[in-house]
């Protein structure tokens, strides 16, 4: 690496360098740059990675990256595998994309729907993330003909009937397998995830606007409308945790039949893990992280939280006491790098059984309670929303102070995130992206503005 002044210049030089380029064009950028890289698959551009690479972008006025990749993903999207006995869901959009290069130089783009990578997962979350970003450029270049041509209609309209088909939903949440988004592992996060459920929601909102109001489209952008609302009450009454659900959910009535039921998930208040007493104070709360028949999962999954409270699916109390809660516990959710995935970790039999003995999610290690400097953006955007501007300053002073020594970790690991994550790749490209934007939206008041506006303003 050359000498820089300082780390946001660093984490340009990094950006750029992970550039991926089709036929002379910047399509989207690598997940990391890492000459010693320990996976392959690292080389290729994820979905998700790609959103912190393409808001540096689109704040840079940068705009035709984006608008080539999601050009690409809409191309590549037939390119997916089906098994036998199935048939294909044309609104599923694939998890990476890879450019390959024959004999000739003749460059081909290769799409993984999940069917190369570990464990087989199922990208639920890219069709949302491509949505967003879809409505994000568009707003940027204040044109909205490309999601208006025929193809992104049509696509748009093909994610919603994947997203919105009835299965076996008993509630108004999305219902989706293990490691379908950011956690892509056995994690215990099968289900109906607050992480997927905010993306849900801010996707039903983009294609409520994106979709054009024309005969054709009226049943589905009333649907659309309906279950956004039914979502977002859901996701309010049901996943909030503060001290006074918390009493609630201790003196719960069980096995209650019928319409008028109470507790209609059957929550036993046995349920309630010993870490939570003691642990909200009355000012603090949080969305918990999953929940079912049965089910309430307690852990605090930062990346859910931080996006309800962007695309407005918390209300404005909520947010408030979330930030609160990253106050008042500071050390565990963001200690020695930001941001904890999630707390606390699964350790002993219960990180047997929630994992399946996956030891790279060993306790206190990545997905299981490690700390990805990926998710600063979203936490330095929530703070600034919140109006909690010191809490963004003070998280990225604690960035910037390791990141580049560290050479860009994908993850830290420990309690504190004192540790580089033992199996981390160096270079990792939404760990630099992700620090841009948190610096660009901290300097500059308008860089934030523009953000806001472009991300999440009509969330
Ligand atoms: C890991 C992460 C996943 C990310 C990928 C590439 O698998 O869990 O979220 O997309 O690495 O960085």
């Amino acid at each position: 690496m050359p000498k820089f002044n300082n780390s946001v210049e660093a984490a340009y030089y990094l950006l750029n360098q992970s550039k991926m380029r089709f036929q002379g064009k910047v399509i989207g950028t690598l997940a990391a740059t890492d000459p010693d890289l320990i996976a392959p698959n690292y080389q290729e551009c994820f979905v998700r990675d790609f959103v912190p690479s393409a808001i540096v972008f689109l704040l840079d006025g940068q705009t035709e990256i984006i608008k080539n990749f999601l050009e690409v993903v809409l191309a590549i999207k037939d390119q997916q595998l089906v098994m036998a006995g199935h048939q294909r869901s044309l609104g599923l959009l694939p998890a990476s994309f890879k450019v390959l290069k024959d004999a000739n130089g003749n460059e081909t783009i290769q799409a993984d729907f999940g069917d190369r990578a570990i464990g087989r997962v199922a990208p639920v979350d890219s069709a949302l993330w491509w949505m967003i970003l879809l409505r994000a450029y568009c707003h940027t270049t204040e044109d909205y003909s490309l999601a208006h041509r025929d193809d992104f209609q049509e696509c748009i309209r093909l994610v919603l009937e994947l997203y919105l088909k009835e299965s076996f939903e008993t509630s108004p949440a999305m219902l989706v397998p293990d490691g379908s988004f950011m956690i892509d592992r056995r994690m215990g996060v099968y289900g109906h995830p607050l992480e997927i459920q905010a993306l849900f929601y801010g996707m039903l909102l983009t294609a409520h606007e994106l979709l054009i109001d024309s005969p054709e489209n009226k049943s589905l952008r009333k649907m659309l409308h309906t279950r956004v609302q039914t979502l977002r009450s859901y996701v309010r009454i049901y996943y909030w945790l503060d001290i006074e659900r918390l009493n609630e959910i201790h003196r719960l009535k069980t096995e209650e039949f019928g319409h008028e039921a109470v507790n209609v998930l059957n929550i036993y208040p046995e349920i309630i893990r010993d870490w939570v007493d003691g642990w909200l104070s009355d000012k603090s709360g949080y969305l918990v992280g999953n929940l079912g028949a049965g089910r309430m999962d307690f852990r605090v999954f930062t990346f859910g939280n931080l996006l309800s409270i962007l695309f407005g699916l918390a209300t404005d109390d909520e947010s408030q006491k979330i930030m609160v809660l990253f106050e008042e516990r500071w050390e565990e959710l963001i200690g020695d790098m930001p941001v904890k995935i999630v707390y606390p970790a699964a350790s002993g039999e219960r990180w047997a059984w929630v994992t399946d003995k996956d030891p790279k999610n060993a306790p206190w290690s990545y997905h299981n309670g490690g700390n990805w400097p990926c998710l600063l953006w979203a936490f330095t955007a929530a703070a600034i929303a919140t109006g909690r501007e010191d809490l963004a300053k003070q998280a990225i002073n604690i960035a910037g102070k390791r990141l580049t020594t560290d050479n860009w970790p994908e993850y830290y690991d420990g309690r504190k995130g004192t540790l580089v994550g033992r199996r981390a790749n160096h270079h990792q490209t939404w760990t630099a992206a992700s620090y841009i934007i948190s610096h660009l939206l901290i300097q500059n008041p308008d860089g934030l503005k523009r953000f806001q506006s472009v991300m999440f303003k009509c969330y």
